[in-house]
């Protein structure tokens, strides 16, 4: 998918994405997406879905392989850039978490979108229906520990300011691998590969770029703030990490990404009844 901006089920009713600081400044999260395509190796002719498509830049260089691929976003400012990108491929506005097709798709892809997603079983049931048997689920994602610090930090801030918080409720889903496979699995898939990987991330922007990240993608801890409160925030968590994750004009974010393939295995016939079936011999 491309991207990120996926299904933000924690946005207050109301706010947008905005999708032209995500083409602008937050390049890196479909860049690194790239990665994961070789890992999907789409074939021509295959059906596949981008789960969290964003912005559709992933989802293009899928169709570029010659598979027949559809991107679905829950951010209408997401699937309305989308459209605008690329208008010959289609883009559906779909809740990564409640969706279905009535033709099914030989692999379901998903790149820094799932963490948004706090339905994760719902969306794993998603999957597996829309797929055909033996089709693959090809998905990478913040897993547990991913921007700990920068989230540590937004916490301390926040705290200190005398707001509220619930760091046990993380805006975030972001499992290890024995949670996420282990859910997986008991919607019925195989696993074949899970990896939690650390991924330092040069953010774009320069000097600015911690801002930029935050307001990009840390608003669901600011949600409830006036602007300027959220501006406070902004300038404490910068002075936290600064030390720590600024080095020659570039912030690094300590992103942790969970990368997982998993199959919908094809059921195959009990051994017994296909021999009884190919014979006159009765059991
Ligand atoms: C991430 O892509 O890892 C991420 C995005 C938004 C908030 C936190 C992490």
């Amino acid at each position: 998918m491309s991207s990120e901006p996926g299904s933000n089920e924690q946005m207050a009713p109301g706010k947008a994405w905005d999708a032209a600081l995500y083409e602008s400044k937050h390049s890196f999260v479909w860049k690194y997406g790239a990665d994961l395509l070789e890992v999907l190796a789409p074939q021509p002719g295959e059906r596949i879905l981008d789960l969290g498509c964003g912005t559709g830049h992933l989802t293009a260089q899928i169709a570029a392989t010659g598979a027949r691929v559809v991107g679905i976003d829950n951010a209408p400012s997401m699937i309305e850039q989308a459209r605008k990108n690329y208008p010959d491929l289609p883009f559906e506005l779909a809740d990564g978490a409640d969706f279905a097709f009535a033709e099914p798709f030989d692999a379901v892809f998903s790149n820094a979108a799932l963490h948004w997603m706090k339905r994760p079983e719902q969306v794993a049931a998603c999957v597996w229906q829309t797929l055909k048997p033996g089709g693959r689920f090809v998905a990478e994602f913040g897993g547990k520990g991913n921007v700990q610090a920068l989230i540590d930090a937004a916490y301390n801030a926040l705290e200190a300011l005398g707001f509220p918080t619930r760091r046990e409720q993380a805006p975030w889903y972001f499992p290890s691998i024995g949670e996420y496979a282990t859910l997986l699995e008991q919607q019925g898939f195989e696993v074949s590969s899970a990896l939690l990987f650390d991924r330092p991330t040069p953010l774009d922007g320069g000097a600015e770029g911690m801002r930029l990240w935050l307001k990009m993608f840390g608003s669901a801890l600011m949600n409830d703030l006036p602007a300027e409160q959220q501006q406070t925030v902004i300038r404490q968590v910068a002075a936290q990490l600064r030390p720590a994750f600024y080095r020659d004009g570039a912030w690094i974010a300590l992103y942790r990404r969970l990368r997982v393939v998993a199959h919908k295995a094809e059921v195959v016939e009990p051994l017994l009844l296909r021999y009884s079936a190919h014979t006159d011999e009765r059991w």
